[in-house]
């Protein structure tokens, strides 16, 4: 599934973003483009931040 849908970046993506060390929309942004365009992802991308940093 996209998150980004103008930069084409996908929730596995973004996870492995995560899994490497990405913590925060910056790092997403930085790393994949995510919010660098509508910038109507940034909610979606920091909810599923905060979904992969949750204990299990
Ligand atoms: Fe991410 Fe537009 S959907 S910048």
């Amino acid at each position: 599934m996209y998150v980004c849908i103008c930069n084409a970046v996908t929730t596995c993506q973004v996870a492995q973003a995560h899994a490497e060390g990405a913590d925060s929309l910056r790092h997403l942004r930085e790393q994949l483009g995510v919010g660098t365009c509508c910038g109507k992802c940034c909610g979606e991308a920091r909810a599923l931040l905060r979904e992969l940093s949750a204990p299990p």
